[in-house]
């Protein structure tokens, strides 16, 4: 192990992709019976995007792999590990190492994480343990996800809400601070049946005594308002529990950045906590909930717009299936403001 590994984590670089198609609302009231003041007026959705072919997440993951790279100064070559948080893989044997093969990351190991909603945020707190160990130093985290693959076309309960897209971030290891101030993870798997996208087989006998199931995935199956009371509940309190962990108080807080399923839920959760409304990222009308990917895209939107300066802290709260949820108190960059 080298001497000069720091133990600190800096996220120095960020990146977003999403498909060139758009599916407007209007466009979705074609395809099921349902409005554009129906959808925007209880989700706060406007449109999302629609991804094409067999390799479309390994496409956009390595397009926002490259961009936060780029920003972070990183040549592909130096990283050390890459954590894909997905829960549509193009290859369900992972395709992170698809991603790595693609980006030229030739040292890096790769690996997917599956934590629905919550798997950017997941994979953050992955990468900072292997960071604060020592075991490696530089980090791509990405999460994405192409759920329109698994969606119930003719579901308006659910096909309106989600889109697809990609979003990543550089992580580094930090000599002089640690800048993942504070983090807590949570899953309840009693809740699983809430959402789900779940393998159906059926019997195929191979002998008189043996038989093995062989089947596909399910569309996604929700209880909407069982979600929504979930999360409003949830939420603010993981983000309460990682700001203690932090040493924090909300109103430390610059930016409020949310998993961007609902803006009824990230209007809730920012009442609960007396955020303001100007400190809460949203960015769900122009994508629609994109699941792993939302995060990182709405963070990379903010900070590309100017908005999130270095230093700025920002709460950051995944949650969904799984149940799972978890929130991370982090400072964008490398420099103090
Ligand atoms: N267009 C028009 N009408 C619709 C649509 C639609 N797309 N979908 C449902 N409706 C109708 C229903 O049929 C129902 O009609 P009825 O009263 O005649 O039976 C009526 O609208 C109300 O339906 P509800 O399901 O009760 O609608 P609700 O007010 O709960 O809103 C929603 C649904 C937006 C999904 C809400 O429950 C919610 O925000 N839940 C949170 C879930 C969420 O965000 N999930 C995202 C994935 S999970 C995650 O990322 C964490």
């Amino acid at each position: 192990m080298q001497q000069d590994i720091g133990r600190g984590v800096a996220i120095i670089g960020c990146g977003s992709a999403a498909p060139d198609t758009v599916l407007d609302n209007q466009g979705l009231s074609h395809v099921v019976d349902t409005s554009d003041e129906w959808i925007a007026s209880r989700t706060g959705i406007r449109q999302r995007r629609l991804a094409q072919g067999d390799r479309a997440l390994t496409g956009i993951s390595a397009q926002a792999g490259k961009a936060a790279l780029e920003m972070a100064g990183v040549a592909a070559e130096d990283l050390d590990l890459i954590i894909l948080a997905t829960s549509t893989p193009d290859d369900l044997f992972g395709t992170a190492s698809l991603i790595q093969a693609e980006l030229g990351a030739i040292k890096a190991v790769g690996f997917d994480l599956t934590a629905a909603c919550s798997g950017f945020l997941f994979a953050l707190v992955t990468a900072s343990q292997f960071i604060r160990t020592g075991a490696y130093r530089t980090v791509l985290v990405i999460g994405a996800d192409v759920l329109s693959r698994w969606i119930d076309w003719n579901d308006r309960r659910t096909c309106v809400l989600f889109g697809d897209g990609a979003g990543a971030v550089v992580m580094q290891a930090s000599d002089t601070s640690d800048r993942l101030l504070g983090f807590d993870l949570h899953s309840d798997g009693r809740q699983n049946s809430c959402l789900t996208l779940p393998f159906q087989g059926a019997e195929r006998s191979l002998t008189p005594d043996i038989a093995v199931q062989q089947g596909t995935y399910q569309p996604i199956a929700m209880s909407g308002q069982e979600v929504y009371r979930f999360a409003v509940k949830r939420v603010p309190e993981v983000i309460e529990k990682a700001l203690f962990r932090a040493g924090m108080s909300t109103d430390q807080v610059d930016w409020l950045l949310l998993h961007q399923a609902n803006q009824r839920i990230l209007d809730a959760v920012a009442q609960r906590l007396s955020i303001p409304s100007d400190r809460v990222i949203s960015n769900m009308a122009s994508y629609g909930n994109t699941s792993a990917a939302s995060i990182p895209i709405a963070l990379d939107e903010w900070v590309r717009q100017g908005h999130i300066k270095p230093g700025d802290v920002i709460a950051a709260s995944g949650f969904g299936a799984g149940l799972t949820w978890g929130a991370a108190i982090f400072q964008w960059g490398q420099s103090d403001r």
